[in-house]
């Protein structure tokens, strides 16, 4: 008889089968049950658990003259710590500025082996009008809410490709699938009147017409660390920028830095931290070479920084539906529109680089990580949060710390507390 797939077994007996398999212990299967949660399990195939990550709250951050708190989810320590210390040095009064000129996401309908190009092509330019109408009819109230099809560009892609891009305002919403049901349409409504051969009908997550710009002045005396005055640490931080330009090695971990506040802002808010990353990248290589996205120069006494990059966030549908936190972390950081979520978001990435770049160029990054490095050190070899203090207590006069080093703090603390 031939076995019932594994996305066909009820719940329970997917788990058995796996606890089985994979040798789980009693315990381990009490920690799955008590992270299940059932709102979850029919978001995904095979559902197992809900593995959790930490949110905290980014504060000081000013952004267009509003001083806001963002949520940011991630488990990377000093994360927050970083752009909440970026934010304190960038608070002049308006503090960043953001800026999103065209909201747009791009879809596209692929043509393979098209033997007439010239001939396809000359008859898309005639039908744009009416490919735009095919677009707009398959969701009319993307119309209602004011958005809709705006435009086509069609690129002839060696040796033997087309792909009609099509650009469509989609309100407030991610529009992944909005994008892609428009785009099937219309590659039907090809189909039938052109003879060519479709290959894909699919959204592009190089959301070029989605970008978004983070801005910055701030007085190098600001920048001052207690043995560094502030125009040699604004001048370091320039040289940092520059280097990342010129060199991929540094340019990626430059931009990581820069996607360690987006992503977790990102993930907050319910969107797709995964198109936005693939995104982002492309973008930094758009010149043919993989470089920083960000750029900070000075100018007499003052520091200037700016960000751009891809961030096609929505504000509304897809996740931000699905996870009660969403509506409430937009609230808590004042978002009510897409823009400002892009704006927002962008802003915590250029404070996140300043705060990586200023820290790297003065005492170096292990010095302020240290602190929250040994707390997760700390847990990673099995600290219950009461141990968390006294095993980092005792882990602190080390410069760099060893997970051997770390157990046999907790060894310790546990004697200790035994003893007492
Ligand atoms: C660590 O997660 C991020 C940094 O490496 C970023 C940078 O080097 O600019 C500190």
């Amino acid at each position: 008889m031939a076995q019932t797939p594994f996305y066909r077994l009820p719940y329970g007996a997917r788990r058995d089968l796996l606890a089985q398999q994979s040798h789980l212990t009693v315990q381990q299967l009490a920690k799955i049950a008590a992270r299940q949660r059932s709102a979850d399990a029919d978001l995904i195939e095979n559902y197992l658990t809900t593995y959790g990550l930490p949110e905290g709250v980014a504060v000081n951050l000013r952004v267009n003259g509003q001083t806001i708190a963002v949520p940011m989810v991630t488990e990377e320590p000093s994360v927050i710590a970083a752009a909440s210390n970026g934010g304190r040095l960038l608070t002049s009064e308006r503090g960043i500025t953001t800026k999103v000129e065209r909201r747009e996401v791009m879809g596209q309908i692929v043509l393979s082996h098209v033997a007439d190009r010239t001939g396809v092509k000359a008859w898309l330019i005639a039908h744009q009008d009416e490919l735009l109408k095919v677009a707009n009819e398959v969701h009319p109230s993307l119309i209602g809410h004011g958005g809709g099809a705006r435009s086509l560009r069609i690129r002839c892609i060696p040796p033997y490709w087309m792909s009609l891009d099509l650009f469509i305002d989609v309100g407030e919403a991610m529009g992944a699938n909005l994008v892609n049901t428009i785009c099937e349409a219309v590659a039907n409504y090809l189909k039938e009147h052109l003879t060519v051969n479709v290959l894909m009908s699919i959204l592009s997550n190089y959301a070029t017409h989605s970008l978004v710009t983070a801005e910055v002045a701030v007085p190098v005396d600001q920048l001052a660390t207690k043995t560094i005055d502030g125009t040699t640490v604004a001048q370091r931080i320039c040289d940092a920028s520059d280097f990342a330009e010129h060199d991929p090695y540094r340019a990626v971990t430059h931009n990581k830095g820069i996607m360690n506040g987006i992503d977790a802002v990102v993930l907050a808010m319910g969107n797709d931290w995964r198109a936005v990353e693939s995104g982002a990248h492309a973008y930094a290589s758009r010149h043919g070479s993989y470089q920083s996205l960000s750029r900070w120069w000075l100018e007499d006494t003052t520091l200037h920084g700016e960000l751009t990059l891809p961030l096609a966030l929505g504000y509304v549908g897809g996740a931000t539906r699905v996870f009660p936190l969403v509506v409430i972390n937009q609230q808590i950081a004042q978002i009510t529109s897409a823009r400002e979520l892009m704006g927002v978001t962008a802003a915590v990435g250029l404070a996140q680089n300043l705060a990586a770049l200023r820290a790297l160029v003065t005492d170096g990054i292990q010095h302020g990580h240290m602190q929250l490095q040994l707390k997760s050190l700390a847990l990673s070899v099995g600290a219950t949060p009461g141990e968390v203090p006294a095993v980092v207590g005792r882990l602190r006069g080390s410069t760099q710390p060893t997970t051997a080093q770390a157990k046999a703090a907790l060894l310790a603390v546990r004697q200790a507390n035994l003893e007492k």
